[in-house]
């Protein structure tokens, strides 16, 4: 059987200068610096509907969170969410190691620029903290998610197994 294949990616980010376009009444918010429980459940489920199409399974959200704020490089700040009203449409979820762990567009939101508005502002805020590039992992057959990296000028640095 044919082995799981996975992309390692990558962003340089010397030159960094585009800002993040969201879609009109799209508002980017974060976790941080309190992280508001609700907003990470609602986070959380943006993540669970988009899950299974990238090709991995998400943890209930107790697990999910619990884990994710033990972990030594989670960040609140670095957690990227796109809300339209009081709904959160997109998620972002970036390490302090300048790697972007998950990123989930609610399928009802696709194809309107919330995932590279997400990834832009990511890209961004590790700028800004001097990260020298963005990491990312993708499973190869995720070629939707493919489309979206290159055009956001990522190029593949090596193939993992998955
Ligand atoms: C991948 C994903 C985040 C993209 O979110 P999105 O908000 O729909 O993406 P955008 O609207 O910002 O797309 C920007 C560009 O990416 C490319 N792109 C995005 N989705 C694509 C698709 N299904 N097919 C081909 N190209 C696509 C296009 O170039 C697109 O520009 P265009 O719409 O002007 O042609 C979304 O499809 C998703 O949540 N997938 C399930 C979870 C997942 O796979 N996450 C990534 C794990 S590594």
């Amino acid at each position: 059987m044919a082995q799981n294949q996975v992309l390692r990616m990558r962003r340089d980010l010397s030159g960094m200068t585009e800002a993040p376009r969201w879609p009109d009444g799209v508002v980017p918010a974060t976790l941080g610096p309190r992280p508001d429980k609700q907003l990470a459940q609602a986070a959380h489920g943006v993540l669970e509907a988009g899950f299974w199409e990238g090709g991995g399974g998400a943890p209930i959200f107790r697990q999910w969170w619990k884990t994710l704020r033990r972990d030594e490089e989670f960040d609140p700040a670095l957690v990227f969410v796109a809300m339209e009203g009081a709904d959160v449409i997109g998620m972002a979820q970036c390490w302090t190691s300048a790697f972007v762990k998950d990123l989930a567009v609610h399928p009802r939101a696709r194809r309107r620029g919330v995932g590279r508005a997400l990834m832009l502002a990511a890209f961004n805020a590790f700028a800004a903290r001097g990260a020298r590039h963005v990491d990312l992992r993708v499973r190869e057959e995720n070629t939707a998610a493919i489309a979206l990296y290159h055009s956001l000028r990522m190029q593949t640095v090596s193939r993992e197994r998955g």
